[in-house]
């Protein structure tokens, strides 16, 4: 045994969210989750990430599953490790923001369902978007003796964001009852020395834990932890690898192998972790042969370290472009985003900040004019409704898009009413567990066609049943 003394890093493991939402569009059913969960929970992570925006949405979408139910069922299976969700501030997990009442329900009703750690996040990095749903986490913690709210800083690069900014940002964090920090590089822009001087910087600011996550589409993410984690770095967001690397994270086995023998050795057992790779790879492959994996997004994206700009607002620009035939304009509007970046007050770029600026930087290079045309969203974000910005936005952009209008200064919360009793009254012939109310806040349109496949369901089921009491057997 060494005589250094042991700071083992922390691993929170991300297949059964991150990981399959960046590399198979969040398909991963429940039932292929619950068969591998008893190993999973053996082998000691910090946490396990199950739950978020694109799993809520997918499951009920596609996979035609009660994401509520898909939670209680990891968190019977989950006996020891703390299962953890992202949440989108005062969007919650949806696309609009929602008065309070519905963020601190959503909430209650998440922890009560198995959730230990909610990761909070917003798009302009605005931390009054954030403080309802830190409330709200540290009320049903006092409640319920369960329950942890991170606050995830969107990770960018800009004039605004010097280390000083993020180590003050760390410093308000803790002043506002988080439990913890995590910075959260989306795109793969943090590179490895950069990490030891970001992680450095926000250590001497606060003593709350900070954990890291990023994406490997850049390919630097595996050596971002390394320094990371010798800069001080508590916690890593790690996939096992048969769905590691690409556009989502550095391999667990890989870091855990990585760390072990130094004082930042996981004590994670590999055999353990290499039954439950086998469990996973046939499911690969099979994505792989349907094409729900695509061997594009395996590999290295250098081009999201040239241009700045996250691997999936390319190609969400990519395909604008070609519906419009003007593929040929493609270099123009990448130069064109930085610059409607520059006008928006140089937000981060993720949802949904990043098709904001996206979609407007088509616009304003088709059109021939710049803010000839402005999305409805890029006029919401110059009247204030998205929250403030780090730097002033452009003056010009806001007497051209919006002459006259009224901005805001406050948290746009402020100005929504309560809207649980009206939420409740539309929904209420469908209403069969109190969750309902929240996938039906959330995803109105996909949660209704949800609830009227599961009644379909159900009355085939007791059609069956009531065959059965006669004698009849269904054919
Ligand atoms: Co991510």
């Amino acid at each position: 045994m060494s005589e250094q003394a042991k700071k083992p890093i922390k691993i929170t493991e991300t297949i059964l969210r991150d990981a399959h939402q960046s590399l198979i569009a969040t398909r991963m059913p429940t039932d292929l989750m619950l068969p591998i969960i008893e190993k999973m929970d053996k082998v000691g992570y910090h946490s396990v990430e199950c739950w978020g925006g694109a799993t809520f949405d997918a499951s009920l979408r596609f996979l035609k599953e009660d994401p509520w139910d898909r939670l209680r069922k990891l968190r019977d299976g989950f006996k020891n490790t703390q299962l953890q969700m992202l949440f989108r501030g005062q969007n919650i997990l949806g696309y609009r923001p929602y008065a309070d009442d519905v963020v601190e329900y959503f909430v209650q009703k998440s922890i009560s369902n198995g959730i230990d750690i909610i990761r909070i996040f917003d798009c302009l990095n605005d931390l009054r978007n954030l403080q309802a749903t830190v409330d709200a986490t540290n009320k049903f913690k006092a409640q319920e003796g369960r329950g942890h709210a991170q606050i995830a800083l969107s990770y960018t690069l800009g004039d605004a964001y010097t280390l000083d900014y993020w180590a003050n940002m760390a410093k308000k964090i803790e002043e506002m009852g988080a439990d913890s920090i995590c910075i959260k590089d989306m795109a793969g822009l943090l590179v490895p020395y950069k990490a030891t001087e970001l992680v450095t910087a926000m250590k001497s600011q606060t003593k709350l834990p900070i954990q890291l996550h990023t994406h490997y589409t850049s390919g630097v993410a595996s050596m971002t932890y390394l320094k990371a984690v010798e800069a001080g770095v508590d916690v890593i967001d790690t996939a096992m690898s048969p769905f590691a690397m690409g556009t989502s994270q550095p391999a667990t086995e890989v870091m855990v192998e990585t760390f072990k023998g130094t004082e930042y050795d996981t004590g994670f057992d590999q055999n353990l972790l290499a039954e439950i790779a086998d469990y996973f790879r046939p499911f690969r492959d099979e994505c792989l042969a349907n094409g729900l994996l695509n061997p594009k997004v395996m590999g290295v994206d250098i081009k999201t370290l040239l241009y700045q700009v996250p691997g999936g607002m390319l190609s969400n620009m990519v395909s604008q472009l070609k519906e419009q035939n003007a593929e040929d304009k493609y270099y123009d509007v990448l130069k064109e985003i930085p610059e409607v970046r520059k006008d928006l007050g140089e937000p981060p770029l993720v949802t949904p900040s990043s098709q904001i600026v996206g979609t407007q930087a088509v616009f304003n290079v088709l059109m021939g004019e710049r803010y000839k045309m402005a999305t409805k969203e890029t006029k919401a974000v110059l009247r204030g409704e998205y929250g403030q910005t780090v730097k002033p936005m452009n003056k010009e952009v806001i007497d051209k898009v919006i002459p006259g209008e009224k901005r805001i200064t406050c948290r746009y919360a402020d100005l929504l009413e309560n809207e649980m009793s009206k939420l409740e009254s539309e929904m209420a012939e469908w209403k069969q567990q109190d969750e309902d109310v929240l996938s039906y806040a959330l995803f109105p349109q996909v949660a209704t066609d949800f609830f009227k496949y599961r009644q379909a369901q159900q009355d085939k089921v007791d059609m069956t049943q009531a065959d059965t009491k006669n004698g009849a057997y269904p054919v």
